[in-house]
């Protein structure tokens, strides 16, 4: 990840702790626990965190617009608090058994609790915001913000609604996939960039272009993931090798080769997607009717499209030279990222 997110990490991982280390209680234990803070335990670790990439780019807009980042703090831990409540219940919606190189919440403690906790943190997330009170904001700018990361987190669950409804669809176009991602991904990409402007007292107008990017971004960052869910290794990502096959994801990749198959290969990949455990010969299987139908290069060229899209949108952004220059090598990192 670009440098700029060290600078930023500090303070937001001591805000995190401030909010979230208050409450006492296994249910707290469990977020803790997701958030590499202690093992199952109690134990205090120094775990994988996470990339802390929205609380990142919602503190860098907020200072590009204003030159004082400290006045989105509560909205980047708020934003961060609701990206780790989506974690919690994706995991358990995906069937997955690890994230950031650990078991999951829900392998550990049960569906039941998982369920609990992650909707825990997503209230902290709520409460987060009640810190503006702090900081001297009317309640009016206070409202504003708790609504743009209420609709983003809205779009989210529609993006994990549509994306849970593809796993039984035969066939799906690459709008329907977009349509999917800018919701369970670009949406709260977007209201980091957003929530951050609009702290930072930017006009509404600059805030909107800011959204704009954080979609793109977005989009990019989530194409990018569906690559590595694929070809990514399990020492870079913290999951399984090939994982999205192995727990029969449509993403991208398998969106274009179904596009483009003949009859035989998607009859081969029905057969495929229809056993109850993909074994490591149909992972190979899947991986070569991949290759043939150019699967990958198809997917890199919406994460190359997107990130052009970017560079356009900062280059109209009323900010320092210096700014549009962090966002775009960010940009850039972003959409060749390995983790
Ligand atoms: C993972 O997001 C979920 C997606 C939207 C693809 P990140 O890759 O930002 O997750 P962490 O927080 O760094 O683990
Ligand atoms: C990412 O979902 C979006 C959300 C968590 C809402 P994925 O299922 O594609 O992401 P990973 O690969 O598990 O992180
Ligand atoms: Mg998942
Ligand atoms: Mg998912």
């Amino acid at each position: 990840m670009p440098a700029l997110f060290s600078r930023y990490r500090p303070e937001i991982d001591s805000l995190m702790k401030k909010i979230v280390c208050r409450r006492e209680s296994q249910l707290y234990d469990m977020i803790r626990y997701h958030l590499g803070w202690i093992d199952e335990n109690g134990a205090p670790i120094t775990g994988d965190s996470g990339k802390a990439l929205r609380p990142g780019l919602c503190l860098l807009a907020c200072e590009a617009v204003c030159g004082d980042h400290a006045k989105a703090l509560p909205a980047a831990v708020a934003i961060e608090l609701v990206h780790n409540y989506s974690l919690i219940h994706d995991d358990i919606q995906d069937n997955d058994s690890e994230r950031r190189h650990r078991p999951t919440v829900w392998r550990i403690w049960g569906v039941p609790q998982a369920i609990n906790a992650g909707t825990a943190a997503k209230v902290i997330a709520s409460m987060a915001l009640g810190e503006y009170r702090e900081l001297g904001f009317t309640a009016e700018k206070t409202v504003e913000i708790v609504m743009i990361i209420e609709e983003a987190t809205l779009h989210i669950i529609e993006g994990q609604h549509l994306d849970i409804g593809f796993e039984n669809m035969n066939d799906i176009s690459a709008h329907q996939y977009l349509e999917m991602i800018r919701n369970k991904t670009g949406a709260l990409i977007s209201a980091a960039l957003k929530a951050g402007a609009t702290a930072g007292c930017g006009e509404r107008r600059t805030a909107e272009k800011f959204g704009e990017l954080g979609m793109m971004l977005g989009i990019a960052f989530q194409a990018r993931d569906d690559i590595l869910g694929i070809w990514g290794s399990a020492k870079a990502t913290g999951k399984p090798e090939a994982s999205d096959i192995r727990r029969k994801k449509k993403s991208l990749p398998v969106v274009h080769m179904l596009s483009s198959a003949s009859k035989s290969d998607r009859a081969s990949l029905d057969r495929i997607y229809a056993m109850e455990q993909i074994d490591d010969c149909a992972v190979r299987t899947v991986m070569t009717l991949l290759e043939s139908t150019g699967a990958r290069e198809r997917t890199e060229a919406l994460v190359d499209s997107s990130s052009a899209r970017c560079f356009e949108i900062i280059d109209n952004l009323p900010i320092d030279y210096s700014y549009r220059t962090e966002l775009k090598t960010i940009t850039e990192s972003l959409s060749g990222r390995d983790r």
